[in-house]
């Protein structure tokens, strides 16, 4: 199975995802990396790995729907994966292709418009909670509402700052992501 990962940022999860085609532990590859921000660090990760890397945004292409599909098509790609996509990613994307997203709270609380990085794990503090965690959904028209796959808590400590919780998460993620996509995987190969 071919994967498609867009990324926005640094692009841990995306290693991991790379990390597990690369050791056999998930039977795909990731096919290529799109990302709206041509610094990202994930592109960087991709280029090292030898993985096709593209920068898509409304300033590369009218239509970067369109762009993405080519590209996508391109690929022969079979799955879409937002690992750190921080753009609402056009429809025709979405309707082409089973989208997938990670998000580091537990939707449906603590997601939508603006709850991205550091903001949702503010907000998991803020709101006193003792638990938060991880949340991998596929993507519809709206950030962080289309149907939920799978989802794992992870603790908030006692004297825990944004930055601690965040790490704590994230760690967590890079286990989960490869987790549930092997689940995902072998759900789509038995039809
Ligand atoms: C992760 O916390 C993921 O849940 C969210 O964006 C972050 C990406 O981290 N959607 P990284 O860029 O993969 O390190």
């Amino acid at each position: 199975m071919n994967i498609a990962v867009f990324a926005s940022g640094n692009g841990s999860d995306l290693q991991a995802i790379m990390d597990a085609c690369a050791n056999g532990r998930l039977a795909a590859n990731v096919c290529c990396v799109i990302s709206n921000n041509s610094n990202a660090f994930a592109l960087e990760r991709a280029r090292s790995a030898g993985i096709p890397t593209y920068h898509i945004s409304t300033r590369t292409a009218p239509d970067p729907g369109a762009e993405m599909i080519n590209t996508l098509r391109h690929h022969h790609t079979g799955l879409v994966f937002l690992a750190g996509y921080l753009k609402k990613l056009p429809s025709a994307v979405t309707k082409a292709y089973p989208t997938y997203n990670i998000h580091p709270a537990l939707l449906p609380k603590f997601g939508g418009k603006g709850m991205y990085g550091i903001h949702v794990h503010t907000a998991v503090l803020a709101a006193g909670e003792t638990e938060t965690g991880i949340t991998i959904h596929r993507v519809s028209d709206e950030y962080d509402t289309g149907a939920i796959v799978a989802q794992c808590t992870v603790p908030v400590l006692p004297g825990d700052t944004p930055d601690l919780l965040a790490a704590r998460v994230l760690t967590q993620e890079h286990v989960f992501i490869v987790d549930v996509l092997e689940k995902i995987l072998c759900e789509i190969s038995s039809g």
